[in-house]
């Protein structure tokens, strides 16, 4: 080995200047290659949905710091955006770091960030139990306060519908809004989903909130007519047990 470190094998000639680390990863080497998912991509006439990874984590909790509803509203189960900054940064990173872990074929949890000209607008997340026999996904997504209201969260739930029902060949998908939240609820309305009964819940300590809960089926979906682009599935099928 000629360099002290062999750093020119990671295109480095010499030691790091100073105060910089060198690169553990080799430029041309990508985690994806050891856990595929991270190669897929889907992309919509305006939006482009790729699996998180930890280097987007700063911008997602800046996004999350930045608002996405107000204080008064809660349309999460888990109340999580209640918590004070100091526990909903660490929270956060927890919660995607635990999601990815315990990501198995038979049970998984798929974070997609959103981006709307490079720029993260927020995460639609879709996920499955025992997906290779029961076919059925779900979803859940929020947007940045200031991207809302602009057709984005409809469209990229069809992203990840038009995914799951295509390429994933799943026969439902299901999804749910407390009934406090008409905005979420007529996403869901809009891409042809049936009312699917409702659920109570304990929302945030001592506050019952009413869900309602949404199923769709292929031949109901409304879809736009664009078809998402998906690239990197092939690879990533095992992640998926398909
Ligand atoms: C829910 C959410 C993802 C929807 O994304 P969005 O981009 O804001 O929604 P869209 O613009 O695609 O569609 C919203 C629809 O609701 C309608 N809407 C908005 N406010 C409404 C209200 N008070 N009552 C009824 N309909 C309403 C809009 O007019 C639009 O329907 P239209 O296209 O027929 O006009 C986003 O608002 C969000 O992140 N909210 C906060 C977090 C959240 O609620 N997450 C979902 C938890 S279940």
């Amino acid at each position: 080995m000629s360099g002290r470190l062999g750093c020119e094998r990671f295109g480095l000639s010499g030691p790091a200047a100073p105060g910089r680390l060198p690169r553990v990863t080799p430029p041309d080497r990508s985690l994806a290659e050891y856990w595929p998912v991270f190669g897929l991509r889907l992309a919509t006439p305006r939006l482009v949905l790729t699996p998180l990874q930890d280097d987007d984590l700063v911008e997602v909790l800046d996004l999350i710091l930045s608002g996405i509803h107000d204080a008064g509203r809660m349309p999460f189960a888990m109340p999580w955006t209640d918590a004070p900054r100091a526990e909903l940064i660490p929270n956060t990173l927890r919660y995607y770091w635990t999601a990815r872990g315990a990501t198995t074929p038979e049970s998984w949890q798929l974070p997609f960030l959103v981006r709307r000209g490079g720029v993260l607008v927020g995460l639609q997340e879709l996920m499955a139990k025992d997906f290779a026999v029961t076919k059925r996904v779900e979803t859940g997504s929020w947007l940045g306060a200031a991207h809302q209201g602009d057709g984005i969260g409809t469209e990229m739930r069809e992203a990840v519908l038009q995914f799951a029902f295509d390429h994933l060949k799943a026969t439902r998908a299901d999804s749910g809004a407390f009934l406090d939240n008409p905005r979420s609820q007529r996403v869901s309305e809009k891409l042809g989903y049936s009312r699917d009964g409702t659920a109570v819940l304990q929302r945030r300590p001592g506050e019952r909130a009413v869900e309602q809960r949404f199923t769709l089926s292929p031949g109901q979906f409304v879809r736009s007519n664009w078809a998402v682009q998906v690239r990197g599935l092939p690879l990533c099928r095992a992640y998926f047990g398909i």
